[in-house]
């Protein structure tokens, strides 16, 4: 990582998430001056909690529905560069709840880029969605930004949204500035994730307590990718937009094409790495519709920003694996995860050269 962010002040809004925790030890480690704008963690446990954030950034407990409070936030922070990532991200919570995805997810961030209008001190603001905003045909082909947009359930669709809402903002108010873009990334795993309804958490519970992993859907394929490689991302964009907004626009975040593996897939990994009593099987329990064949191409990022995965699909398991052993084993989780943060980061430099 250069040292863009020493000093900066920058807004991150999803902070007590899992990606927001992982984004704000990241942006600490990098020296910024990191406000988060959230409401309090979705999980227990949680990184957040775990890892002591609100220690060492300025942790505001708030609601992107309140356009009030986001805009009284941000004119008293004046952020230079904002990071978007507060959402309703789960795709079976929509179901149950999609009034509340859609006020969330969409806007919310409508709330966050008219607070970023009216306060005009951001010069960089990166939104994160996913790849799920796609019109998914389930073809065999990984999807390109230019591809049409439109979610099937109301998490992906309100995520389909929020990004429109974000290309109608850039061309309706930010000629002048600051350079906006969206990042789709796929389906992240790493250490500290402890939602419900998501693969490597549910393995994790399950050989905790030593039941079999139950599988939906085990052969639904998905960019899988290790936190670490959107959130690096992520904080390419930003850099790169402040110093040159011609590169403001969408760019897609997954691993190579031989990544994208099936839930069952990662299930085995888990289970290879676990290294203690571990099993699986498959059940489908009648859930709602989820998309079952998932790929990015990501090409632009890799030719315009030379970002390119560091871990592969294997990799990424053996890693979160370590840190919920660690974690399993009452060892200190903030020491993991600033060492996954070096060696990963000490890599990614590498392949930057
Ligand atoms: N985890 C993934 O696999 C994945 C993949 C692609 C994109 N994303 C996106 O990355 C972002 C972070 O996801 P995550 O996995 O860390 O989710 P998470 O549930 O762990 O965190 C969500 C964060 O948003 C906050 N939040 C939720 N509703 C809010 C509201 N109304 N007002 C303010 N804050 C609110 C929560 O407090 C939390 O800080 C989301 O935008 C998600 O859509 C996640």
């Amino acid at each position: 990582m250069t040292d863009f962010f020493k000093g900066k002040r920058v807004l991150l809004t999803g902070h007590s998430g899992f990606k927001g925790s992982w984004m704000s030890r990241l942006l600490i480690l990098a020296g910024a001056d990191l406000t988060g704008y959230s409401l309090t963690p979705p999980s227990d446990p949680a990184l957040f909690h775990l890892l002591g954030l609100d220690r060492d950034m300025n942790s505001v407990t708030g609601d992107v529905r309140d356009y009030d409070g986001l805009l009284r936030v941000m004119r008293d922070v004046k952020p230079e560069i904002v990071f978007h990532l507060a959402a309703q991200p789960i795709v079976r919570e929509s179901y149950r709840s999609p009034r509340e995805t859609f006020d969330t997810n969409v806007m919310g961030t409508v709330n966050l880029l008219e607070a970023v209008r009216q306060t005009d001190s951001a010069v960089s603001v990166v939104n994160v969605t996913t790849d799920k905003v796609y019109l998914n045909r389930e073809v065999m082909r990984g999807y390109r930004e230019d591809d049409p947009l439109d979610g099937y359930d109301p998490y992906s669709n309100s995520k389909s949204c929020s990004d429109l809402v974000t290309h109608s903002y850039r061309n309706s108010f930010f000629s002048e500035g600051p350079a906006v873009s969206t990042a789709r990334a796929g389906n992240v795993i790493g250490g500290g994730d402890f939602a419900a309804d998501r693969i490597l958490p549910d393995c994790v519970r399950a050989a905790v307590r030593g039941e079999p992993v139950v599988l939906r859907n085990p052969n639904s394929v998905r960019p899988y990718q290790h936190v670490l490689e959107p959130l690096f991302a992520y904080l390419l964009i930003a850099e790169r937009q402040a110093v040159d907004p011609s590169l403001q626009g969408a760019y897609n975040v997954g691993p190579a094409e031989s990544d994208a593996v099936t839930t069952g897939e990662i299930a085995d990994l888990f289970i290879r790495f676990w290294g203690r009593e571990a099993r699986r099987e498959s059940r489908s329990d009648g859930g709602p519709h989820e998309a079952g064949l998932l790929m990015l191409d990501c090409a632009k990022i890799r030719d315009v920003l030379g970002w390119r995965p560091v871990w592969n699909i294997e990799e990424a398991v053996r890693r979160t694996v370590e840190w919920f052993g660690v974690w399993a084993d009452g060892g200190s989780v903030t020491e993991i995860t600033d060492r996954q943060i070096k060696e990963y980061g000490d890599l990614y430099a590498k392949l930057e050269e």
